[in-house]
């Protein structure tokens, strides 16, 4: 078997690694990007509902989980949500703001694969796919990757094959298993971004499923203020995704359903309309089949009046706080993204370098850095690609 020779070999052809290709390719350096799926960037293509959500105006390192919260300051300062607007507005790629921020395209997240591939076009930038990489080696400062019937070798090798989230569509914890190999350590993946499960006495909100209102959803300090939706396992919507990311197992989430209603609102409308039930008192601000079985669970019944002033404010501050033990989440087939990975002390938050292996690099998902819902997860990994493409 020949060995093709390159500066820089790069694992993985979703967003991160098309990014650090591009870069690379267009500073004039010899790239070869590997994937083993048919395609380049397939997790865009399904992202944001088909509209890819690529950015958020918003993005600061305080919307990310990491065990180092500091790690992504300086990519995501270098790399900015603007600079990634460019490049799409250089593109032709019309897009609106959906809200909190949230940008996606007017169009497809077609469009966001095909800038890529024009922009690794234009950096000469070579690419494999359909070939399952059977052995990477390093020996002599250079990295030789076996792939299908072929084999690479170069100086710099960037592990960019994300995290185990939707293994269906061919992710893996192939990441992960290379970077121990190269002694680094990783911090526990576990899914985020995803769906919570409900048992015990709480299946009972499993009859709810489908409906949906907008909550706070908590877990300790963090709070997500969004929609919540009751599914047949348990709940789902962006608020519980937001919040499934800050959550562990054997923790309660608590769930305020009325965050737009202040403390007291309840004994109000007991004191103007006395002769109302609850579920219909409740039925004014939450959606009926909602209404009726918290109503149902707050055990008032007949009419509000009925009830003494202290018992209609135990159910109010019921109402705001109440909370649930998810017995679990949906996993990582139905997560959006993986929490954990490559841990952030083993790389160089300017280069994502690592500090022990030089030549090694990791980008993406596949590092400890992990974004909330709302485009976030694309612009780390098109910063941390932008920052590794700088220097490989
Ligand atoms: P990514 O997973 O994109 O790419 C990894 C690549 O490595 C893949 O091409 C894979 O085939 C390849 N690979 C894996 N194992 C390999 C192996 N053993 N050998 C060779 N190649 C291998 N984020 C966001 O900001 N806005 C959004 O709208 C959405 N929407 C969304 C919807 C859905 C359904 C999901 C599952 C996820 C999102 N996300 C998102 C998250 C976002 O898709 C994710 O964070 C990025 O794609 C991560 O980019 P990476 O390049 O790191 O990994």
């Amino acid at each position: 078997m020949t060995t093709s020779c390159y500066d820089t070999i790069i694992l993985g052809a979703g967003a991160a690694g098309l990014m650090c290709a591009a870069t690379a390719g267009q500073r004039g350096r010899r790239v070869l990007l590997i994937d083993h799926a048919e395609a380049i960037g397939k997790k865009i293509l399904i992202s944001g509902g088909g509209r890819c959500n690529f950015t958020n105006l918003h993005t600061a390192a305080d919307r990310y989980l990491s065990a180092n919260l500091h790690f992504a300051k300086s990519a995501l300062g270098r790399y900015s949500a603007a600079d990634f607007i460019a490049l799409v507005d250089r593109h032709g790629i019309a897009w609106h703001e959906k809200t909190l921020g949230q940008l996606f395209c007017d169009g497809s997240a077609k469009q966001i694969v095909a800038m890529l591939q024009d922009e690794c076009d234009r950096g000469g930038v070579e690419i494999a796919l359909g070939a399952a990489i059977s052995d990477v080696a390093h020996g002599d400062g250079q990295y030789r990757v076996t792939f299908g019937t072929r084999s690479a070798s170069a100086p710099a090798l960037v592990i960019a094959t994300g995290g185990p989230s939707i293994p269906q569509m061919g992710a893996t914890g192939f990441a992960y298993d290379l970077a121990r190999r190269f002694g680094l350590k990783v911090v526990e993946p576990r899914p985020a971004l995803v769906p919570l499960t409900l048992g015990g006495e709480e299946t009972l909100f499993r009859a709810l499923s489908g409906v949906a209102a907008e909550v706070v959803a908590r877990v300790g300090k963090t709070r997500f203020r969004e929609a919540a939706l009751f599914t047949h396992k348990g709940l789902s919507g962006p608020a519980i995704l937001q919040i499934s990311s800050y959550w562990r197992h054997g923790e309660p989430v608590a769930i305020d359903f009325l965050p737009a209603l202040k403390p007291g609102w309840l004994v109000a409308a007991k004191h103007a309309r006395p002769r109302v039930s609850l579920a219909s008192a409740l039925s004014n601000h939450l959606p009926g089949r909602l209404a009726e079985t918290l109503a149902d669970r707050l055990g008032i019944e007949g009419e509000l009046g009925a009830a003494t002033d202290k018992a209609v404010e135990a159910a109010a501050r019921q109402l705001a706080d109440w909370a649930f033990t998810p017995n679990g989440t949906e996993g990582f087939a139905k997560a959006e993204v993986t929490a954990g990975g490559i841990s952030t002390a083993e790389l160089s938050s300017q280069t994502m370098e690592a500090r022990k292996v030089p030549g090694l690099y990791a980008i993406g998902e596949a590092v400890d850095v992990t974004g909330w819902l709302g485009g976030y997860n694309f612009q780390w990994a098109w910063a941390s690609g932008w920052a590794a493409g700088m220097v490989v």
